[in-house]
């Protein structure tokens, strides 16, 4: 069975957990509140495909202990939708490293905000030779002349989206023009 890890896949990527179960991946899920956990992995209608990895990221040493028992449980991981705080500096290149491990390859798709610049942090991530990395740029919407933020309907369904095109850089809405935002 093919595995996916959604890291944040209990809040506004929930949907994407929940279709990445419905496209046949058995889902490791990061996040720290069990009870927001506990009512996807209801919604999910399974417990044999959802992997939940209740912990928080910016423990390094306990993020490597839950994606190892998660590898040597369900198998190598073949898909990372990577949605991290910017305050936890280490956890993505913590995960890169443990899902790279093994010369398996795989796809990593990161969830970055309006606000990021994904040249500056392209630049700034170690992509292992096995892995294919892409970013997807959340952005805002102009409706009737006003601008507003993403619903997580929006997030999730442009994130599948990005995860079937593969295009390097996806934005979801608009990120121009900085001024307009809301
Ligand atoms: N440009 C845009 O339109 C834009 C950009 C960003 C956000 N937003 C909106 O803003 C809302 C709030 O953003 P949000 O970041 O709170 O998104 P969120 O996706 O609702 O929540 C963050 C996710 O990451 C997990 N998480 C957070 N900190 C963690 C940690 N230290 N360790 C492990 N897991 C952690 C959360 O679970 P736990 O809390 O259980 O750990 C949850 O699953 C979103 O719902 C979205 O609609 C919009």
């Amino acid at each position: 069975m093919k595995h996916a890890l959604v890291v944040g896949g209990t809040g506004m990527l929930s949907e994407v957990s929940l279709w990445l179960i419905s496209q046949g991946y058995h889902v490791s899920i990061i996040a720290r509140n069990a009870e927001r956990m506990d009512k996807l992995v209801k919604r999910a209608g399974t417990k044999h495909h959802v992997t939940p990895l209740l912990v928080d990221y910016t423990d390094g040493k306990k993020l490597q202990e839950k994606l190892k028992n998660t590898i040597s449980k369900n198998g190598e991981i073949d898909l990372v939708v990577a949605w991290i705080h910017s305050y936890a500096t280490e956890a993505l290149s913590i995960i890169i490293d443990e899902v790279s491990n093994r010369k398996h390859r795989w796809q990593l798709f990161h969830i970055l905000s309006s606000r990021s610049n994904t040249e500056t942090i392209r630049e700034h991530i170690a992509i292992p030779h096995f892995c294919t990395y892409y970013q997807v740029q959340l952005g805002f919407i102009i409706d009737d002349s006003c601008s507003r933020w993403l619903t997580n309907e929006e997030i999730s369904s442009g994130v599948i989206e990005a995860i079937k095109k593969k295009e390097n850089v996806a934005t979801i809405g608009q990120v121009e023009l900085r001024e307009k935002r809301p």
